[in-house]
């Protein structure tokens, strides 16, 4: 397996230090996830079933109907380069690094893109795909440019797949409410903003067509019962999203608060992290884990990324560590 944030067992051994005296900042994924509510027993006895309400519930949080449910949007990822011949897809070359690792495994072209050699390369390409807002770099494209880019794609039998794992707190700028057409794959995940990474839910919005090959291809029963229950709950309870996206809003303006102690060339920021330029990267990361503080490095270009802080009393841990670090 890749590099993933979230291993904080791997830097527990490596660095001596229990597993519970770690804050793990290493992830996008929002701290304060979804409470889970009680599984009825029958979740866990029988089969999933199609109509238990998991659908009608995404129907009306993604408001459209083309969706399929998969096991988290990873396993969409994995299995659209076995939808398509022998192709050449564009991707970002700082992005979710199991994309490119996918449709390499499935013997594809892959085409390493900066942000503004995108347009310049569609007419070379078979797909795009684009991470919006992108992990760990928090470029975003723009409705009206990806529409630009489906129209150029879909005019010679192209797609455009947009991985929105990470837009459900500025879901007005989700193309899931472009109408599906050819050419147009949306991946969605409820590991980020919900918080439910463990439960390995997401959808996938194209055209009924593709929905039903790559269902044929994932096999029947792709998420078990107690996640569906627990999924279902998340995407109906509004009360919960709206005060979350709040309380993401506040913790995101805390933390770009202390990360302004640190002398970057570029900082950015989605809801649910923050990334920055830094060429002491590995010497800031180092100096956080030994405090117990584990975030994300990225050496393509040097950079971090952080994830929210829980609590106020996290906040003053990271901002004490950082001092340190810094001042040394
Ligand atoms: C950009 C992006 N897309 C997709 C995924 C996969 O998420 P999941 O399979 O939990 O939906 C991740 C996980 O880190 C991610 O960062």
């Amino acid at each position: 397996m890749s590099e993933h944030g979230g291993q904080l067992r791997k830097a527990a051994s490596q660095y001596g230090m229990p597993l519970s005296d770690w804050l793990d900042l290493s992830t996008g994924i929002n701290p304060r996830h979804y409470p889970i509510p009680e599984i009825p027993s029958r979740c866990w006895l029988h089969l999933p079933e199609l109509d238990d309400g998991l659908m009608s519930a995404a129907y009306e949080y993604y408001k459209t109907q083309d969706l399929l449910a998969v096991s988290g949007s990873q396993q969409a990822i994995q299995a659209l380069p076995y939808l398509r011949k022998k192709s050449k897809i564009g991707l970002l070359a700082t992005s979710y690094y199991e994309h490119k690792a996918a449709w390499k495994a499935a013997g594809h072209e892959v085409v390493l893109l900066q942000p503004d050699e995108v347009e310049g390369s569609i007419e070379s390409l078979d797909v795009l795909l684009l991470v919006n807002p992108n992990n760990p770099t928090c470029d975003v494209f723009s409705g009206e440019r990806l529409e630009g880019y489906l129209k150029q794609l879909q005019n010679r039998g192209g797609w455009l797949i947009v991985d929105e794992a990470f837009i459900d707190c500025t879901s007005e700028k989700s193309v899931i409410s472009f109408k599906a057409r050819d050419g147009l794959i949306v991946l969605r995940s409820l590991g980020k903003f919900f918080g439910l990474a463990g439960c390995r839910v997401g959808f996938v919005h194209a055209v009924s067509s593709l929905l039903e090959r790559m269902q044929q291809a994932i096999g029947p029963w792709p998420i078990a019962n107690p996640s569906r229950y627990v999924a279902q709950c998340a995407l109906q309870n509004t009360e919960w999203q709206q005060e979350t996206q709040q309380f993401l809003h506040k913790q995101s303006e805390q933390l770009a608060q202390i990360l302004s102690l640190i002398p970057s060339s570029v900082h950015r920021n989605t809801a649910l992290f923050h990334w920055l330029k830094n060429d002491d990267a590995n010497e800031l990361f180092v100096g956080l884990a030994e405090r117990g503080i584990l975030i994300r490095q990225f050496t393509e270009p040097k950079s971090l990324r952080f994830g929210l802080p829980a609590t106020n009393q996290e906040c003053v841990r990271l901002k004490k560590a950082l001092a340190e670090v810094l001042n040394r």
